[in-house]
Order: C-alpha cells, then structure tokens, then sequence
C-alpha cells in the first residue's frame, strides 16, 4: 500500500508548485493583468461575438495532461476576456458598472492562497474579526448603533434574500400565513427581490407595488393607505422594501417618510442600496439618503460603489440577532465552532458555511489607498452624471428623464420619422456594433430609454465626452 501511495504522490506531486514553478506562473499572469490594464483605454466597451464561433469553447477538450501556461493564457485572453462587455472600461455605462481595483483582485488572490475558512471564528479569528470590521465601518455608514451586524454576501441578490428571509421570520410568518402576508415595493425595485421571495416561500404573497412620484420614488401616502386597507382586510403586512437608488433611473425613495410609517404600522423595513449605499461616504450621498438610519435592514454592493470586482455584497441588520435567528442550525460536526467568545460567525448569520475570504479583497483596498480616495471618486461619479445629463440635455435630438439623483439618469432619442422604439433601439445595435461605449437599456411605460449609469472607476471628464461623441455621431449616421 505504502509503494502505491508514494507513487501517486509522486504523480500528484506537481499540483503544489515550487518556487521556480510559481514564479514563472506568477510572472505570466502578471503579465497577462498588465496587458490588460495597460490596454483597457483603447480597447472597446464593448466587443460584438459571433455566438457560434466562441461555441468553440464547448469544444475546448480537458486532457488528462495539463497544457503550458502560454496557451492556457492565450485562451483565457482572447476567447473568454475578449468577447462582450469589457465590464472595467471607463466607457462602461450600463447596468450598473463594475469596475476592478487591483489592490482587490490582490487581496483576492492571498485570500485564496491563505484560504482562511472566513466562516467560523474559531478556525479564522483574524478573517471573521476582519469582516466584522468592515461590517461595523458600513453599519455606522448607514448610522446603526452597537446592536447592528451582517455579513458579506456574493452580492446584493443573495444579500437582499437573506434581508427578506430575515424579515419573514421576524414577523412569525409560518406557511400559512404566506398567502395573506404583504410585502410593499414599486415597479423600480430591483428583480431579485421579487426572487427572494419566491426563493423565501412567499411566492404567494400579496406584493403590492405602491405609485411612484414623477422622479419614480414610492409615494409614502400611497404606502400608508395601503397598508391600513390590508389591515384592515385581515391581511399581514410584513415587509417594505425602499430602494436607495434604483437600477433603472437611481431613484431614491423618500426614506424618512417610509420610516415613520414602518414604525407605527411595526413593518420591517428593508432599504435596498445594493447601487447606492456607498454614496453614503459623501455629503451628497448622505443628504440623498437621509432616513436611511430609520430602516431594519440594508444591502450594500461593494463591488458596485467601492469599485471592487464582482462577488461581494452585504447586508447589515439593526439588530444582529435577528439575522442570527433566521439562520440558526444544530449540526454535531459543528460543536468545535461554537466559540466562547460573544461574536457571531458569518456561518452563524448567513445561509453559507464555507465561503471565499471577501473580507480581504475589500479590507487590503481601504486600507492601501484610504477612504479620502474612495470619497473623491465617488463625488466625481455623481459630478460627472449631473454634467452628462447637462450635456444630453443640450442635444437637440434627444429627450432626458429628471436630473440624476444619484449618477443614472435616463434618455432616449427622438428621431424626425420612425417610430420612436424601433429607431432607439436600432442606436443600441449602432452603439454595440461600434463598442466604444456601452450603454443598456430600458423600457418604462412601454417607452424605450437609454440609461445612463456612472460608477466605473476609470470613467472620467474624457469617456463622458467620449460618450456625448459618439451618441452624437451615431444619431447623425442614423439621421442621414
Ligand atoms: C438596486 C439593486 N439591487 C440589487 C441588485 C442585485 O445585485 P447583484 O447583481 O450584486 O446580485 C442590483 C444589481 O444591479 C441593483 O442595482
């Protein structure tokens, strides 16, 4: 037995690199990210793929014998990072743009070589001590007192539905009650959480969506009749979820008033800043999302306005003990992880168990450049949609929703002959066929919109400009 396990180890013996070995690995996707950044200013937004061509990555075979690096990269490079959105270019202005920090894919790449199990205390008390620092940085961004805690999430999806599972049981839901129970959003709030409660058991719950104001915020007044009408229908309203910028137009609803009416009516309020929340960090931010500090519970996307790569959200709670609750487990394999020490775990608060060490990938950049930075940045995010939207408005041929109360706003052209739809959608396909910017798109009230959204790390004066440019350009080939 002894001969066989020494020969697979032989065998197995390359998966641990030596140190020739890792440093010319290192050496080569260093030079790879390099390539990368270094070109990213010229290379497109947006780089149209032919569907059946990159089908050819289907094909790629997984040999039993591995291939040298230079091929392997090769392959990453151009048939994988090459096609589609280049989502960290500065010319990046749809969805919600991403960006990505090097000093975040860094702390990515030691947590990943340190794997601490980021989960449980007594196994990674530096990990687990580091997320809760960033969680108690972002609580007091949001104005919770010492009683508040969360977790970090993959993202805001998955953080919104540990908020609407942490909500149900809360208010003491059990199944059936899920078909009178109430939860209170508008059409402008986000997709996912009409998922989490699917996700959550509710899928059968009355999900009332309250009028919005001009500017798309939910009309408290509107709220208030309906909550008192469900009551008094014998209904269980349980949940309300505010938007603090909204993906489609970055509207803000008017949270001090939803505040005041979640506490009389003792409704869980959930605030939904997966887009907005780290514009906290300006004054702008801060007076935009007033009443924000009213709510039970709120989502911030990291890898949306801190500019960190995709894969980390997070959701904090006023009151920790609640998320504990609705996440507590018995698990005999577990009783080494229940600490003496009064700290919650992520795995104690939070529907995962092992997890990636997030906390790395958001601390190393915050500490690296300071928050000053941060601050700069996202003051210029929200500058340079106000002066886009400016700019949109001078153009003649083009219609823009309200001033952005965030860094989105919303346009659509309005052609001379065609139909209006049709003619704005045929500038998209332009637009994506060009690549030089990216934009997405919209549809509100059956009127198809451009949106306009600022968040990338690397958009400045120059790819706003840029942006004017070409739409300029495009409308005037489409007009001839
Ligand atoms: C307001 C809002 N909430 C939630 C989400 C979902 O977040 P994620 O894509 O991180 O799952 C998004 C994504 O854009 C969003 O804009």
């Amino acid at each position: 037995m002894k001969e066989t396990i020494n020969r697979l180890t032989a065998e197995a013996s390359g998966l641990e690199l030596n140190a020739a070995g890792r440093e010319e690995l290192q050496k080569q996707a260093l030079s790879l990210s390099h390539r990368f950044f270094e070109s990213i200013d010229e290379n497109p937004a947006y780089k149209p793929f032919d569907d059946r061509e990159l089908e050819a990555i289907l094909e790629q075979p997984l040999d039993e014998i591995g291939e040298p690096a230079e091929t392997v990269f090769q392959t990453a490079e151009h048939q994988v990072f090459e096609p589609g959105l280049n989502v960290p270019s500065g010319r990046n202005f749809g969805y919600i743009p991403g960006s990505s920090l090097e000093t975040a894919a860094i702390g990515d790449y030691l947590a990943a070589v340190t794997n601490r199990y980021a989960s449980v205390y007594s196994s990674s008390p530096g990990a687990v001590l580091l997320e809760q620092r960033l969680i108690n940085w972002m609580a007091n961004l949001i104005g919770y007192g010492k009683t508040s805690g969360g977790y970090l999430a993959s993202g805001g999806s998955i953080a919104n539905l540990t908020a609407v599972v942490t909500a149900r049981d809360n208010a003491g839901l059990s199944p059936s009650d899920y078909s009178n129970s109430v939860v209170y959003l508008t059409r402008q709030t986000h997709h996912c959480v009409d998922r989490a409660l699917n996700i959550a058991g509710l899928g059968t719950c009355q999900r009332r969506y309250i009028e919005m104001d001009d500017l798309f915020r939910m009309k408290p007044d509107a709220l208030e009749n309906q909550i008192l009408q469900d009551a008094r229908d014998g209904l269980i309203p349980f949940m309300i979820v505010a938007s603090a910028g909204s993906t489609d137009t970055g509207a803000v609803d008017p949270l001090p008033e939803i505040g005041h009416i979640a506490k009389k009516n003792n409704i869980w309020f959930h605030v939904d800043a997966a887009y907005g929340g780290f514009f906290l960090m300006v004054k702008e931010g801060k007076a935009a999302m007033k009443g924000v500090e009213m709510s039970d519970s709120v989502v911030l996307d990291p890898h949306k306005g801190l500019f960190l790569p995709y894969g980390i959200g997070a959701l904090i709670v006023k009151d920790v003990n609640k998320l504990a609750e609705a996440h507590s487990f018995t698990a005999n394999y577990m009783q080494d992880s229940r600490a003496e020490k009064q700290i919650y775990s992520p795995a104690d608060i939070s529907p995962e168990l092992s997890k990636h060490f997030r906390a790395m990938r958001m601390w190393l950049p915050l500490k690296l450049h300071g928050l000053k930075i941060f601050r700069s940045a996202l003051q210029e995010k929200l500058l340079l949609a106000l002066y886009l939207w400016g700019q949109f408005r001078e153009i003649k041929q083009i219609e823009t929703g309200s001033e952005p109360q965030l860094s989105i706003f919303i346009f659509r052209w309005i052609p001379k002959s065609g139909n209006p739809n049709e003619m704005n959608r045929k500038l998209h396909q332009e637009l994506l066929k060009d690549g030089r910017v990216f934009l997405s798109t919209t549809e509100i009230d059956g009127i198809f919109y451009f949106r306009v959204a600022v968040l990338s790390v690397r958009t400045h004066l120059a790819e706003a400009d840029m942006l004017i440019s070409v739409i300029k350009e495009k409308i005037s080939e489409l007009e001839a």
